[in-house]
C-alpha cells in the first residue's frame, strides 16, 4: 500500500515538475524580444560574417543552398517572424541536420538581420516555364514518380519533393536534373554491395556499421548484410538519379523545374 502511495506521488511529483519546467520555459520565450534589436545596416554586415563562419558550408556563401536548404525564398517552415527565426537559429531543428548555435542571443540576432536581407535579396525568382507542362513530365516521360513522393505519392528511393520549391533555388534544381551527382544528401548515399555467391546489389545506404550494411535497393527492397559475407562493398559518390540532360528536351527540363519549385507543401 504505502509502495503504492509513493508510486502515485512520484508520478504527480514528476508531472508537477515536467508542467513547471514548460512554464518556465514558456516564460523564458516571453523574454524573447519580438522585434530585432540588432537590425541595422552594420549589424547585418556583422552578421554576415557570422554567417559565413558558421553557416555557408550548409547554406552555401549567399544563402543558395546545398546541404542546407535555400534561404533567398523568405519561407520558413519554423515561422517567420523575428523571434521564430531566433528561436530557430539558436535552438535548431530537431531531427533535421539543422544544428543548434553556440553564439550568443546578440550574436543571433545580427544573424537573424542577416537571413532577412537574403531572403528580400533573392524574393520569389519565378521559374520561367510552364508548370503545368512540367507536371506531365514528371509523370510520365521522366518517370520521376517511381522515385519520389509528391502530394501523397510515388516511391520512396529518393526525397520526398512535396515542398522541394521552399527549399531550393532554380539553380539547385536545374542541376539536380542534369547532374545528379554534383550533390548528393547524405541521407541519400548509394552503395553496391557484392555477396559471395556473386550477387551485384545496388541502392541507397540506410546504414553502414562496423559489422553490417543496410541498404535500400532500386526495387525498394530492405536488405540487410553482414560484411563478413559479403565480397566486396562500395560507397559510390555517384546518385541513383539518372542525368536528364540528353533525355528531355530543354523546354521540357525548364517546365519540370518550375513544376517543383511550384511544389511549397499545404500553405
Ligand atoms: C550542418 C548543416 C547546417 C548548418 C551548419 C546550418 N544549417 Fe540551417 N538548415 C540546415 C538544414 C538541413 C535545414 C532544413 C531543415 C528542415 O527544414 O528540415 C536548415 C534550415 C534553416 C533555416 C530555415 C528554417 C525554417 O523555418 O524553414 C534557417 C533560417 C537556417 N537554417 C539558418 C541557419 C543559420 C543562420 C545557420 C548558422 C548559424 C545555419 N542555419 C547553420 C542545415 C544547416
Ligand atoms: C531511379 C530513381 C530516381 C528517379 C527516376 C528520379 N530520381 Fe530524383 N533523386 C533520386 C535520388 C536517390 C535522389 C537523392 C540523391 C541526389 O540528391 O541525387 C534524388 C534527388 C532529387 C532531387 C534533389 C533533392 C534535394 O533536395 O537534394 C530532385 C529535385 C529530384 N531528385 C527530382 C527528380 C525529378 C524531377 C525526376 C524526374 C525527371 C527524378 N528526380 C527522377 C532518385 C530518382
Amino acid at each position: 500500500m504505502n509502495r503504492l502511495l509513493s508510486i502515485a506521488c512520484c508520478g504527480l511529483l514528476c508531472a508537477w515538475s515536467a508542467g513547471a519546467q514548460e512554464r518556465a520555459e514558456k516564460e523564458k520565450e516571453k523574454e524573447i524580444p519580438e522585434k530585432n534589436p540588432f537590425d541595422t545596416p552594420a549589424d547585418a554586415a556583422t552578421g554576415r560574417k557570422y554567417f559565413l563562419g558558421h553557416c555557408a558550408s550548409c547554406h552555401g556563401s549567399d544563402g543558395e543552398g546545398g546541404r542546407g536548404i535555400n534561404l533567398t525564398t523568405g519561407r520558413y517552415r519554423m515561422g517567420g517572424s523575428d523571434r521564430e527565426l531566433f528561436k530557430t537559429i539558436s535552438r535548431g531543428i530537431p531531427g533535421s541536420e539543422m544544428p543548434g548555435s553556440r553564439l550568443s542571443d546578440n550574436e543571433v540576432w545580427r544573424l537573424v538581420a542577416y537571413a532577412r536581407r537574403l531572403a528580400t535579396a533573392g524574393a520569389e525568382e519565378k521559374a520561367p516555364g510552364d508548370a503545368t507542362a512540367g507536371k506531365l513530365v514528371y509523370e510520365t516521360k521522366g518517370g520521376c514518380v517511381q522515385c519520389h513522393v509528391a502530394g501523397g505519392r510515388g516511391g520512396n528511393l529518393g526525397p520526398e519533393l512535396s515542398e522541394i520549391g521552399m527549399r531550393r533555388s532554380l539553380k539547385f534544381l536545374r542541376q539536380s536534373l542534369t547532374d545528379p551527382d554534383a550533390f548528393v544528401a547524405d541521407d541519400y548515399k548509394t552503395v553496391t554491395v557484392v555477396t559471395r555467391s556473386g550477387e551485384r546489389i545496388t541502392g541507397v545506404r540506410l546504414n553502414l556499421d562496423d559489422y553490417s550494411i543496410q541498404l535500400r535497393d532500386t526495387k525498394e527492397n530492405l536488405r540487410s548484410f553482414l560484411k563478413r559475407d559479403l565480397k566486396e562493398y562500395t560507397l559510390e559518390k555517384r546518385s541513383l538519379m539518372p542525368p536528364y540532360g540528353t533525355a528531355l528536351s530543354a523546354t521540357e527540363l525548364e517546365n519540370l523545374v518550375a513544376y517543383l519549385s511550384s511544389l511549397r507543401g499545404k500553405p
